[in-house]
């Protein structure tokens, strides 16, 4: 550590809490009877990913916040006796495994929003599980690249300056209005900025920075009495963004401090950020990669290329 201001005084970080309760409506008709954290991308649910995601940073238990198509979560996550029979009658160990991990990863519980009031309400909905302890919030349909570190790094940065923590990801200044934006200030630490103010989708030219939010936070318990008195902001939605905002400002509870993350991130709730997840992992697989490559190659061939993006996706351009 290189700021000499702080000392380990925090709590370990063991609980990570995975909201996955929105409505998905920009993905409708595909999310009508099924959450979008289910929706596969290359062979496994996104959320999985998230799962392995806080396991791999060493939090194993977790607390999915849940919503009206619950089911399909909860079963993915759970045994299924039928299935695990006929494939160990077929001797097929490959496909016993993966059927297996994703019920052996954590201990999942799970939790109803009730209604989806917002992210602010449903990590609200956390609260008695989670208790007076730090705790990680990882967003059911953001993707970090497993062979990018972030996490880990979040809770590093926790213990060591005892504040709440979010990451932060640089964007393009067009799309800043797509997310919560920050006012920074910088630490001795080039990957650590302390943040002094957080707006929710700022109107378009109006961001204080082009450094955003995205899916990950470490939080001290104090955010649970912030949101209990944060009231409806943006789209009428109980706001995360807004109760860290107030924590950034009053430095109740040690502030609020940011990682930069220059890492791939996948935003699988968004559509086209959801395909290109799906191309650029498959491209890396060992067992899917070369075919897929060799025939985008001559796909690419039959292409057009395009004077300029001819797309209406509200898509945030952030995945590189
Ligand atoms: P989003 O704003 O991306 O989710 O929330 P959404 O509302 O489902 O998406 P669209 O815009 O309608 O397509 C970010 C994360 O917060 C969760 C979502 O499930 C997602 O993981 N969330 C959002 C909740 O759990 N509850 C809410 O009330 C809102």
């Amino acid at each position: 550590m290189s700021d000499p201001h702080f000392s380990s005084i925090a709590p370990r970080v063991l609980k990570a809490v995975i909201p996955a309760a929105g409505l998905g409506t920009r993905f409708l008709p595909a999310t009508k009877a099924m959450p979008k954290e289910m929706l596969p991308v290359v062979d496994k649910p996104a959320i999985q990913y998230v799962v392995e995601e806080a396991v791999a940073a060493g939090l194993t238990d977790v607390l999915m916040i849940t919503g009206r198509n619950k089911n399909a979560l909860e079963n993915h996550f759970d045994r299924v006796q039928e299935l695990e029979t006929v494939l160990l009658r077929k001797g097929d160990q490959e496909k016993l495994a993966k059927v297996m991990h994703s019920s052996s990863l954590a201990n999942v519980h799970f939790v109803r929003q009730g209604d989806p009031k917002g992210l602010g309400h449903a990590v609200l909905r956390a609260r008695l599980h989670v208790g007076n302890e730090p705790f990680a919030v990882l967003l059911g349909d953001d993707l970090i690249d497993a062979r990018d570190e972030l996490l880990s790094r979040m809770i590093d940065v926790q213990q060591e300056r005892g504040a709440s923590v979010v990451a932060l990801m640089e964007v393009d200044p067009a799309s800043a209005h797509l997310y919560g934006v920050a006012t920074v200030e910088q630490t001795l630490d080039d990957d650590v900025v302390r943040i002094t103010g957080l707006v929710e989708k700022p109107a378009p030219g109006t961001q204080p920075s082009n450094l955003a939010v995205i899916g990950r936070y470490v939080l001290r318990p104090e955010i649970f009495d912030v949101l209990a008195h944060t009231a409806p902001g943006k789209g009428n939605e109980i706001q995360l963004t807004d109760a860290l905002h107030y924590l950034a400002r009053s430095e109740e509870a040690g502030g609020v401090y940011g990682v930069v993350f220059r890492g791939r991130r996948y935003d699988t709730g968004d559509r086209l950020d959801y395909i290109k997840a799906i191309v650029q992992l498959a491209t890396d697989r060992d067992d899917l990669g070369p075919d897929l490559r060799a025939w985008l190659f001559e796909f690419v061939d039959t292409l057009e290329a395009p004077d300029a993006p001819t797309s209406t996706l509200d898509q945030p351009a952030l995945v590189p």
